[in-house]
């Protein structure tokens, strides 16, 4: 009798997620993923906090109802510097978040200055600034909140590439150049941002290092479920859209990439 696969659940506003999961299904390609992108309430960067918090246990509660996963990554820094102690306290699945990569940043920095660049809300959040207090160890670190990039990725993703002069005037206060030291790394705070690396590469004022977190957040999954036998054979990926939109075709192809079918329309 083989092994049941682990049920991963990964949760995300919308498709930013899907980064964070190509990493996580590279290191257990074994596992059952199912990627619930709450896009009926994107984006999350700009809400009141406590709908917010409500609405993310709400959700993902019945994700867990419903799939009853082995471990849960919130893909999300905007879900995850919020609500991740509530999602601890309130379920005893073992959660995994994606907060801003500061303290590597700092570590990895020549020049010891680094930019944050996340949503609005993530770079606004006690959480981040705590990080910074706790970690930049000399390093002068710039927040950067974005109001529009994870819109862009989101565009980009379904097939509606957005201008460079847009990406140009959100990644701008990202690049510091003052007391002889310029920024070396930037931080990618928000998951919909690696989905830019190339365009933010092809923008940028001069070349900088753009940290994704998603590479150590799927070593910490591996980590979590290394006592779990591999599963055989490994299922299909699900992805579950919370407006129930069906995917256009762009989107869809770009979805099938990732290795997922269209959801079916509900
Ligand atoms: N992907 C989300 C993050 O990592 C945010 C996008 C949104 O504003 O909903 O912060």
């Amino acid at each position: 009798m083989p092994d049941a696969p682990a049920t991963i659940l990964i949760f995300d506003s919308g498709v930013g997620g899907l980064t964070v999961y190509r990493e996580v299904a590279a290191a257990r390609p074994d596992a059952a993923y199912v990627y619930v992108a709450d896009d009926a309430g994107f984006p999350y960067g700009n809400q009141p906090e406590a709908a917010l918090i409500a609405r993310i246990i709400d959700v993902v509660g019945q994700a867990i109802t419903q799939h009853a996963p082995d471990l849960v990554v919130v893909a999300c820094n905007t879900a995850s510097t919020l609500a991740l102690a509530d999602l601890r306290a309130r379920f005893a699945v073992p959660f995994v978040g994606t907060v801003p990569a500061i303290k590597p940043a700092c570590a990895q920095s020549k020049t010891k200055r680094v930019a944050v660049l996340g949503t609005q809300a993530t770079v606004s959040r006690e959480y981040t600034r705590a990080l910074i207090r706790e970690f930049a160890a000399g390093c002068d670190v710039a927040l950067v909140g974005s109001p529009r990039l994870a819109s862009y990725a989101e565009a980009e993703l379904g097939g509606t590439p957005v201008a460079d002069a847009a990406i140009k005037t959100e990644i701008a206060g990202c690049f510091v150049d003052a007391d002889g030291r310029r920024t070396d790394t930037v931080v990618l705070a928000c998951t919909h941002y690696p989905l830019l690396t190339e365009r933010f590469k092809a923008n940028a004022p001069w070349p900088v290092d753009w940290l994704d977190p998603a590479p150590a957040i799927a070593r910490r999954v591996a980590d979590l479920l290394r006592t779990r036998p591999p599963g055989s054979p490994p299922a299909t990926p699900r992805i579950v859209f919370t407006s129930g939109r069906v995917p256009s075709p762009a989107l869809a192809a770009a979805l099938a990439g990732y290795g997922f079918s269209p959801p079916p329309p509900v």
